[in-house]
């Protein structure tokens, strides 16, 4: 899936998304503006949670919330009754504001601070997940004396390669995030937090990458969790009531990737868990997976409106939009694809251009030597695939201002987040306002 479900061209050659004019949108709201498909959002919780409940029914679909977090997504995801992965406190804020179920989040990362935990200790999220030995340290230390405690997870570090960019994989031994499993920190990790207290250790978690189109390697994740888990068991008499390959199935950007089939993930996956409780003799554990990109990416389609175009005879076209690496960074850090159609009028003639940001980088390419529709100054260009990890890792590079984000939703635009404005970038700074020097 390229586009969200309910893409449309009306009559007129414009494209729609839900049912809503895209090109009306920019005229209304300005450029770049990103909108999404509350449908295509919908059609993919609900596709996790039925390919799992027929491969492996004990399963607890989890947004990463990374990929992208606003209110109103917090209320779809709380009404699909999925479960939310945070990485901060600033997502954690996020989600108590927004009545956030706070028992359905776990809570992530490699460096937590002290201060995040605390806050999440207070505020009663579901899960921690700890990812280090000082990690122990810090949460033994929050919890002693405390009644309450936590159920905890522990990451352990799968040592498994899987096809993507470098700096998105996570799973390989040379990596910031999980215990180690040979170095045997992972087994040391274990130990302790079985004798706290105040922390109950639900099970094993691992997370190999992102962008991930092989079922290979989640299903690999899963046997190390649970061989894992036998070793741990003879060691020390537990058994997990928990295992988790964490998310990172791929998506489409561009009309030749792969079109994953979340069915095959779920087979791949559930199977895996099956066979590894069978093989050990465990009882099924609940299986937790955290889907990011493919719950929001699809969803997602970036408007920009076409300004300068430069022409380099016999070199290239440079098309040059009002958006680019400050909403977009991703083929700037990754040299991620993107692919490109004009909103406001049907396919005419075709052109080899590349599309450039207005950024003071050269670097600031959001789709290098594409073939598209020919594209003139004023035409509004949509992007697609970009719902996941744009917004997200968006920047005030060049003091732009972040885009405003519109939901659509059967013939209805609704504004959810408002385009940032000067004062916003101003107000940061407090050092007084000079008098004007006489
Ligand atoms: N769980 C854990 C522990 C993770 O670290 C991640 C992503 C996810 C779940 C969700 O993965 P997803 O289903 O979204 O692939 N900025 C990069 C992606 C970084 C992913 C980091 N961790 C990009 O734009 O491609």
């Amino acid at each position: 899936m390229l586009w969200p479900v309910t893409t449309d061209r009306t009559s007129t050659g414009h494209l729609a998304i839900g049912g809503v004019s895209l090109p009306a949108l920019a005229d209304e709201f300005g450029t770049p503006l990103y909108v999404y498909d509350a449908e295509t959002i919908r059609q993919q919780c609900a596709r996790y949670q039925s390919a799992f409940a027929e491969r492996y029914p004990r399963t607890r679909v989890v947004y990463a919330g990374k990929a992208y977090l606003a209110t109103w997504l917090l209320e779809m995801i709380a009404d699909a009754g999925l479960g939310l992965d945070v990485v901060s406190g600033g997502e954690l804020v996020l989600a108590a504001r927004a009545g956030f179920p706070l028992d359905r989040v776990v809570f992530h990362g490699n460096n937590k601070t002290e201060d995040e935990l605390r806050l999440a200790l207070s505020l009663g999220v579901g899960e921690i997940v700890i990812d280090n030995l000082y990690e122990v340290d810090l949460l033994e230390r929050l919890v002693s004396g405390s009644t309450a405690g936590v159920d905890v997870l522990i990451r352990v570090n799968p040592g498994i390669d899987a096809h993507t960019h470098d700096y998105r994989k996570t799973g390989i031994v040379d990596s910031k995030f999980g215990l180690l499993i040979g170095t045997g920190d992972a087994a040391r990790a274990v130990e302790r937090v079985l004798r706290i207290p105040g922390l109950r250790l639900q099970g094993y978690h691992a997370h190999v990458g992102s962008q991930i189109f092989e079922t290979e390697p989640f299903a690999a994740a899963v046997d190390v969790l649970f061989d894992f888990a036998a070793e741990m068991r003879s060691r020390f008499a537990y058994s997990p009531r928990q295992i988790s390959p964490g998310g990172g199935y791929g998506i489409q950007y561009e009309q030749e990737d792969p079109d994953p089939h979340l069915d095959a993930y779920a087979r791949a996956v559930g199977e895996a868990a099956t066979r590894g409780a069978v093989r050990h003799g465990f009882d099924a554990p609940l299986l937790t997976v955290e889907p990011g990109r493919s719950i929001v990416g699809p969803a997602g389609v970036a408007l920009y409106r076409v300004g300068a175009i430069k022409d380099i005879p016999g070199v290239r076209r440079y098309v040059c939009v009002d958006g680019g690496m400050a909403d977009n960074i991703r083929p700037a850090l990754y040299g991620a694809r993107y692919e490109a159609e004009l909103a406001n009028r049907a396919s005419g003639s075709r052109a080899a251009v590349t599309i450039a940001g207005k950024y003071c980088e050269s670097g600031d390419v959001l789709i290098r030597d594409t073939v598209m529709s020919e594209p003139h100054s004023g035409d509004v260009l949509a992007v697609p695939a970009t719902g996941a990890y744009c917004l997200a890792m968006s920047s005030n590079y060049n003091l732009a201002l972040r885009p405003p984000v519109l939901v659509l939703d059967r013939g209805d635009a609704r504004l959810v987040q408002r385009r940032e404005r000067y004062e916003d970038l101003l107000a940061r700074d407090v050092v007084p306002v000079r008098a004007p020097v006489e």
